[in-house]
């Protein structure tokens, strides 16, 4: 991919591969908003799990969507990301997308993929990176919450952002509900993200997303 292109021809749908190390709940609304056509143009060439149980790939398997599992325990980073990416070039994998992949990549493996991994992190970056965000926001008393997809660069929650979705947070509120409340906007906020990116119509701009409609 140059700076915004996947390079492919535009008849060819474009392939993610989704890594997961648990329940993949958006991977199933990735899988979903491409069985109901609002994602275009993409199919899932593989789900890769870090985790052996990880209850997603065996929802994979049930829609009949190639899985694979490269159990990360014991390992080290560089070689076990090193399986990980021969298994996406295997599958042909234009966009990676991390969706509850609960472990840190190694810079080797972000470079062999520049500008093709997204993540969805449960908060409004750059606030609450890390674990437990949506604990992290409900405890400080945030007013609004919410999800980021973004670039994934070498650090942890942090590259260039491409949507946000924000929620008010109510004062009825415990971090189950706002957890549960942000899950609903990540489900829709993932595709939304890999529409437009798989759309090509965008430049980055040093960390700015800019949707080419709006090139000056
Ligand atoms: C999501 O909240 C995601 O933002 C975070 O981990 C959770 C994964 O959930 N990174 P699921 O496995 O997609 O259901």
């Amino acid at each position: 991919m140059g700076n915004s292109q996947m390079d492919r021809s535009p008849a060819m749908p474009l392939r993610l591969g989704i890594l997961i190390s648990g329940r993949g709940s958006n991977f199933l609304a990735i899988a979903e908003s491409i069985r109901a056509g609002r994602l275009k143009s993409v199919e899932i060439a593989v789900v890769i799990s870090n985790v052996p149980d990880a209850a997603g790939l065996e929802r994979a398997r049930e829609l009949g969507i190639a899985a694979a599992v490269f159990d990360s325990r014991g390992r080290k980073r560089a070689e076990h990301d090193a399986d990980v990416a021969g298994c996406l070039k295997e599958h042909r994998v234009d966009l990676i997308c991390l969706a509850g992949y609960m472990r840190l990549l190694s810079p080797q493996f972000v470079a062999a993929f520049p500008n093709r991994i997204l993540n969805i992190h449960p908060s409004l970056l750059p606030a609450f990176p890390g674990l437990e965000a949506q604990e992290q926001a409900f405890a400080y008393g945030v007013k609004v919450a919410g999800c980021t997809v973004h670039f994934v660069d070498e650090e942890l929650d942090h590259g260039a952002i491409i949507l946000q979705r924000a929620i008010p947070v109510l004062e009825t509120d415990d971090p189950h509900s706002l957890t549960a409340r942000i899950l609903t906007e990540e489900h829709k906020a993932y595709s939304e993200a890999i529409a437009m990116v798989v759309s090509g119509e965008y430049e980055i701009r040093g960390r700015r997303f800019i949707k080419r409609a709006a090139f000056p």
